[in-house]
């Protein structure tokens, strides 16, 4: 495997940054995973306007343009040979002496790419089971909309999921409504039928699925309803899922041990599923 380093393609298991570099110490960067499918990056365009805005927030410097960064993403994907499977791509604000003000504004952020495969259809066998969710105190900072590698809440969270035999954990504010997943958005289809996702506000991150998903449910005709709702509402809901670039729509089953509807996946979540590749870009 070939990983991308600041203007270089490197071995994967030499491939390293400097061990003052500002995301390890401070998580002082923002990162993409896109969708590989038959070679080529599903949503470029939004992962990239993503990036873009990720980066303003906290003000780093874009490293280089859209186009050359296009041609780096493209090339890391070529070099690793990869037909479906995911590109990840990191941008920190450099390396500097430990010091949390900025470092001087010529320092260079630091750009990593990886690229690698995965077989689609172990994630379509998933998605026949359907997954459990468990459900925790949403304790992230009040910016998650922004794509930072700060991830230890979200670690924290979706280990204790593994660990009690789910996949995902859903975050529930103070108020007892679901903010999202671990790494994934979340989803209720409500017994009339309707889509309902939280809205798109600091408290979540703005999944380029999620965005995509809600253009196919137009297409299939179905109502979505960009609202919060709680984990008793998910409860009593015909269907849940969750959705993210590795996900694509993911019916949940199960939450903290309990059944969502039937307790199978629904015919919603299938649906948007198998549209979704018609949709995205
Ligand atoms: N996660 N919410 C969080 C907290 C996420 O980390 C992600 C993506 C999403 C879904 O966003 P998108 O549809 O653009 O993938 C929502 C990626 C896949 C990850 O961290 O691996």
């Amino acid at each position: 495997r070939i990983a991308y380093v600041n203007g270089q393609y490197v071995p994967h298991d030499q491939a390293a940054v400097h061990i003052e570099d500002r995301g390890y110490q401070f998580a002082d960067g923002v990162y993409e995973v896109c969708e590989v499918t038959g070679g080529r990056m599903v949503d470029e365009r939004r992962h990239m306007a993503r990036l873009v805005r990720s980066l303003g927030e906290i003000r780093i410097a874009m490293p280089m343009s859209l186009a050359a960064l296009g041609v780096v993403l493209r090339e890391t994907i070529r070099r690793n040979r990869v037909h479906d499977g995911f590109v990840y791509l990191q941008v920190t604000r450099g390396v500097a002496r430990r010091d949390h003000y900025f470092p001087d504004p010529s320092t260079p952020p630091s750009i990593v790419v990886t690229a690698r495969a995965a077989d689609p259809r172990k994630a379509d066998a998933q998605a026949l089971q359907g997954i459990a969710v468990i459900t925790t105190p949403d304790n992230r900072w009040g910016r998650v909309d922004i794509k930072t590698v700060g991830l230890l809440p979200n670690v924290l969270a979706k280990q204790a999921a593994k660990e009690a035999g789910a996949r995902e954990a859903w975050f529930v504010d103070a108020e007892g409504r679901v903010t999202e997943g671990g790494s994934t958005n979340a989803w209720i289809v409500t017994q009339d039928g309707k889509l309902v996702t939280r809205q798109a506000d600091n408290a979540i991150l703005r999944g380029i699925t999620r965005t995509v998903m809600m253009e196919v449910a137009e297409k299939l005709q179905l109502r979505v309803e960009e609202r919060a709702f709680t984990v008793p509402e998910a409860l009593a809901a015909k269907e849940a899922f969750v959705t993210s670039a590795t996900n694509f729509a993911m019916p949940v089953v199960r939450i903290d041990g309990k059944p969502v509807g039937e307790g199978r996946p629904g015919p919603v979540a299938r649906a948007l599923r198998e549209h979704f590749h018609e949709t995205a870009e």
